[in-house]
């Protein structure tokens, strides 16, 4: 699996869904972009560093988030293996999306890993989530919805319900988390099913 974490709002959506992951003992590809980094830095406070990502997972959502493991790759690696359709990757989610990466991935340019690894999820038609997060949007970042969706991706805002009647932040992480393991196949209890 390849999480690529960019510069939007949402920093707790892209902590949670790597959590639920590791749990499940994937193995993640990961990425996350200049920006993305200082939104880590910025939503969630200096201590939470890619250095110590596992041992901060582990103090919010337990000891079993080390079920799984992770390669960190910097985004102007485009040698990584993930860069080519030949590794087998088997979905990608892009979480949160900014509008930068979002046009990006719309338009195949391919300039860093995470806008060439989800090109590679497309032409390979494999999965690939995104997950953008703007408001209001401008018609380009409406279109560049639709030609993701177009082009295959699942286009996953992130827009938390509230049917489930979340209590705290982290009710809304799971919800966002949850929606982006179904899309990757996992069933999960992450939150209570609407009319259960
Ligand atoms: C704290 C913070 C929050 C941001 N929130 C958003 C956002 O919600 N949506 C968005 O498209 N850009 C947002 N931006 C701007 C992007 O980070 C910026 O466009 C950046 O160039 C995106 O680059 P990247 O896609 O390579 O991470 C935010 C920036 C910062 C620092």
């Amino acid at each position: 699996m390849a999480v690529a974490i960019t510069g939007a709002s949402g920093a707790i959506y892209a902590m949670r869904t790597v959590a639920a992951l590791l749990e499940r003992n994937c193995h993640l590809e990961l990425i996350v972009t200049e920006f993305g980094r200082r939104l880590l830095r910025d939503e969630l406070g200096e201590a939470v560093t890619m250095e110590r990502l596992i041992d901060h997972l582990a103090e919010k959502y337990g000891e079993g988030v080390r079920a799984g493991t992770y390669t960190l790759h910097s985004n102007k690696d485009l040698g990584a293996k993930i860069a080519s359709g030949s590794q087998n990757c088997e979905a990608m989610v892009v979480v949160p999306c900014s509008m930068k990466t979002l046009a990006g991935i719309a338009h195949g340019l391919s300039r860093t890993l995470v806008e060439r690894a989800a090109d590679v999820m497309l032409k390979e038609r494999r999965p690939l989530i995104v997950v953008p997060r703007e408001t209001p949007m401008s018609l380009p970042q409406l279109r560049n919805m639709v030609l993701c969706a177009e082009a295959g991706a699942v286009v996953l805002p992130a827009m938390p319900a509230f049917y489930q009647l979340p209590q705290t932040l982290d009710d809304l992480a799971d919800f966002m988390a949850g929606k982006i393991l179904s899309s990757m196949g996992f069933s999960h209890q992450m939150y209570p099913r609407w009319g259960s």
